[in-house]
């Protein structure tokens, strides 16, 4: 399975997509999840495809990209997914839900694939070849947010850090990360900055209002402007590397100025797994329309929204320096 796009020939795609909360206490492993998935509910959590399958699409791979858990023999060379429900740059984000692979651990993950394509390939070198012509796309922080300084029943990160000296401690705790990444050899590597999550329904119910949480989107914007900031540095002292920062927070903007769609398609827990679809209970008629599906969640239609512009820019905007498309064909 290989893929060809605009002539250029993509062997892999390696995921680290981690952009939206999967909660753990329930899987989404039942419906109204996967209603428009041909396989049903798989733990995909939206009603169809999520953005890494609309991506492995629109690269032209015949199958879905594997979860890291079960990637088996020569499967890896061509993708591996490492995403984890509820998973952040900072270990103990998430923990209050339960086991989750946080980035550090994904990244070890990553490492050990690495040793089995030694095995399969031959030699490092040769690895080594193959990992520089992989896409990698990483979405990451969210969770650190959402699943913790949003969360101080749980979490001491907010009484500790204002939101700047918060955003400064992920972004450089990210910047380690990602040098572990391309001392692994990663060199085109698209980074996801983070969406309005002021503006998803979990945030406007817990504030009791329809319109955007400002504080809360105030504090994603320093995380953002700090990450792009860091594809700037990163570009500039790793120049056979490309970064590029896609950004999700004007992309995701859809969300806010469609208000009345600011609800999600199907009927959300108020109890255990708050936020996330009731088992068994019909969705919304116009899932087509609605950007939310759970109260975290997009919908397939949101999914394919975000991922198309990330892909090809609509906006300038969109991404920096590049969008994924031309990152593909760099260098
Ligand atoms: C996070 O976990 C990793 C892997 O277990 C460990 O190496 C690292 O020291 C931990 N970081 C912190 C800040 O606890
Ligand atoms: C939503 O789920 C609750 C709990 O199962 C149920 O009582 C309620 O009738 C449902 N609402 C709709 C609109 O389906």
């Amino acid at each position: 399975m290989i893929a060809r796009v605009n002539n250029v020939t993509i062997t892999t795609i390696l995921i680290i997509l981690n952009l939206i909360i999967l909660v753990h206490e329930a899987k989404a492993n039942y419906p109204p999840y996967g209603i428009d998935f041909p396989n049903g509910p798989t733990g995909r959590f939206t009603n169809g495809r999520n953005m890494a399958d609309i991506l492995g699409e629109l690269l032209g791979f015949d199958d879905y990209i594997p979860p890291f858990a079960s990637a088996i023999g020569r499967e890896i060379l061509q993708g591996v997914n490492y995403a984890s429900g509820s998973a952040g740059i900072r270990n103990e984000t998430g923990s209050h839900l339960g086991n989750r692979i946080f980035l550090d651990l994904q990244l070890q993950n990553h490492h050990n694939t690495i040793l089995h394509m030694v095995d399969l390939v031959g030699n490092r070198v040769a690895t080594n070849a193959h990992l520089n012509t992989c896409l990698y796309i990483v979405g990451i922080g969210s969770n650190d947010y959402i699943n913790n300084y949003l969360v101080p029943k749980h979490y001491s990160t907010n009484s500790l850090y204002t939101p700047s000296q918060y955003a400064t401690l992920l972004v450089q705790q990210y910047a380690q990360q990602l040098k572990t990444l391309y001392e692994d050899g990663a060199r085109k590597i698209a980074l996801f900055g983070l969406p309005q999550i002021g503006c998803i329904p979990q945030e406007l119910q817990k504030h009791n209002t329809r319109k955007c949480v400002d504080s809360t989107n105030e504090a994603i914007q320093l995380f953002n402007e700090k990450l792009k900031s860091l594809v700037t540095d990163l570009n500039t002292n790793f120049p056979q590397a490309k970064f590029t920062y896609i950004n999700m927070y004007s992309i995701s903007s859809i969300m806010s100025t469609l208000s009345f769609l600011n609800y999600p398609c199907c009927n959300v827990s108020t109890t255990t797994a708050e936020g996330q679809c009731v088992s068994g209970q019909a969705p919304c008629h116009l899932r087509a329309a609605h950007v939310f599906w759970d109260n975290f969640h997009p919908t397939e239609n949101g999914n394919v929204i975000a991922i198309m512009r990330a892909y090809n820019s609509f906006l300038p905007s969109d991404s920096y320096p590049m969008d994924i498309s031309h990152l593909i064909q760099s260098g």
